[in-house]
Formats: C-alpha cells, structure tokens, sequence
C-alpha cells in the first residue's frame, strides 16, 4: 500500500535534505510512501502572491491569509478519500507520541498544513481541519519541522520501510518501556566489554535481560511511562526490587 502525504507550506524547499534522505528516500522510492509538496503562495491569485496580512484588533505580527491556505487544502483534497485528515501543525494541538504515529499510518492519505507567522485565520481551522498536532511543548516558527517529524516517525510504521517487519514494534516507547542498550563490535572497548548475556546466545536469557535493562531505564528516567505501561506480574516484581534497592542506596547515604 501507497501512503499519500499532501504538505501545504509556505516554504517547500525546507523539506529538500530531510526528505530525500535514507529511510525517507527508501520509502519514496519503494513507492511506499508518495509525498506532495505545494507551495500555498501558488494558491494565491493577485499579483504580488500575498499569503499573509496584519491581524484584525492588532498585536503584531503576520496572519496567513484564509483564501490561499482553503484553496491548497481543497486542492489536496480533490481526489482524497473520504474522512481524509486535515492535520494543522500548532503548539495547541494534542502532544505528538509513539501511538499517534501508529494511528496515522493507517491512514492512505494525509494532508499536513504547515503554518508561519503568528498563525492562520482560524476560519481554516473552522472549515477544514479535522485534528490539530503539537510536537511538544515549545514553539517553533513554523509548521514545517512539525510536519517532517511526523512523516519521519509515521513513515517507520508503513510495511516494509524498515528492514525487519514490525522492528518499529520494539522501539523505545512502543510497549511504553525504554529499549535496553544496544552493543556492536568490538567486544572491548577503551576498558569497557559488552554485557556477556549478549554474546552468549541463549535466546530466553537475553530477552530477560533486555526487558529487565528497558524496565531499569524507565524507572530512572521516565518513571512517569510506567504509570500507563502494560506490565506483566514480572516485571512489577522488577519494578518492586529498583524500589527496594533505592530505598536502600538512600539509607546508606544518609
Ligand atoms: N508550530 C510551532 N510550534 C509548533 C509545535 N511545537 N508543534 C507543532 N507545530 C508548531
């Protein structure tokens, strides 16, 4: 299957580099992923092509104009499935993560607009965007960033993008748990050695030891995963010993 990804921006040539590179470019040439690029300011019709005005009630800065930014959404949707997204790139919309890059990759067709300046007329929002996605608490100047890190994460949920089917599955954040370190040769390097359960080859061990090692990292770092992680009895036994043995480090600093 071909995913269709239309992006309105008002600077295409951003995504020169980013999306012609590596697992991008594999994935379009595969013709797994079909990727549009169309410059909203081809959507404006006077002759000075201005896509963007001063705000209505003041306060600075440039608001993209509705008619130009309407106008490339409807094109875009012209042979569009029905219920085609219409994702608007903004610091207001639901927070980016690892389950909604699953959720649109089951999507044929994505329609991605990428805003500038202080914003759109928000009658583009009202008219025509279906759903609204932040990448994370910061601001950018503009969308286009935003939209490039979805394709790049979404694009490793389409088959065959990766090399091993369902790889994106192990990922860090896929089951909510970290992933364990990752080694390679050589076996010794500057004093350090590789974990022996690596090299050992007894397969039910190192994948213990790998969930055991994702598990330790969660707990440390990102603690707060844990609350909606799906965890087997196991691994709250695991969770259960990090405790005690924090509790124990902190006793004997005291
Ligand atoms: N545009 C500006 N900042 C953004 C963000 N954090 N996420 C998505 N779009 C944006």
């Amino acid at each position: 299957m071909t995913m269709r990804i239309d992006v309105l921006t008002l600077f295409p040539a951003m995504f020169q580099g980013p999306m012609t590179e590596s697992m991008l470019w594999k994935a379009r040439d595969r013709q797994l992923l079909d990727l549009r690029l169309h410059d909203i300011r081809d959507f404006t019709t006077d002759k000075h092509r201005t896509a963007d005005d001063i705000p209505y009630g003041g306060g600075g800065g440039m608001i993209m104009k509705p008619e130009p930014v309407v106008a490339a959404i409807e094109y875009a949707l012209q042979d569009a499935p029905p219920r085609t997204p219409v994702i608007l790139m903004t610091p207001q919309g639901r927070v980016f993560s690892h389950a909604i890059a699953k959720e649109l990759a089951e999507q044929p067709h994505l329609i991605l607009l990428c805003g500038r300046y202080e914003g759109i007329d928000d009658r583009v929002r009202q008219l025509l965007v279906t759903d609204e996605i932040s990448i994370g608490d910061y601001v950018l100047t503009g969308g286009e960033l935003p939209a490039m890190v979805i394709i790049d994460a979404l694009v490793r949920h389409i088959p065959g993008v990766l090399g091993a089917e369902g790889a994106a599955d192990r990922d860090s954040h896929a089951d909510g748990i970290l992933e364990a370190p990752h080694y390679t040769r050589p076996p010794e390097f500057r004093g350090l050695s590789v974990p022996a359960v690596l090299t050992e080859g007894h397969g039910a061990k190192l994948a213990q030891w790998r969930r055991e090692q994702g598990l330790r990292r969660t707990w440390e770092r990102r603690p707060d995963l844990l609350l909606k992680a799906d965890l087997t009895e196991d691994e709250r036994y695991l969770l259960g010993r990090f405790a005690d043995e924090d509790a124990r480090r902190l006793s004997s600093a005291k």
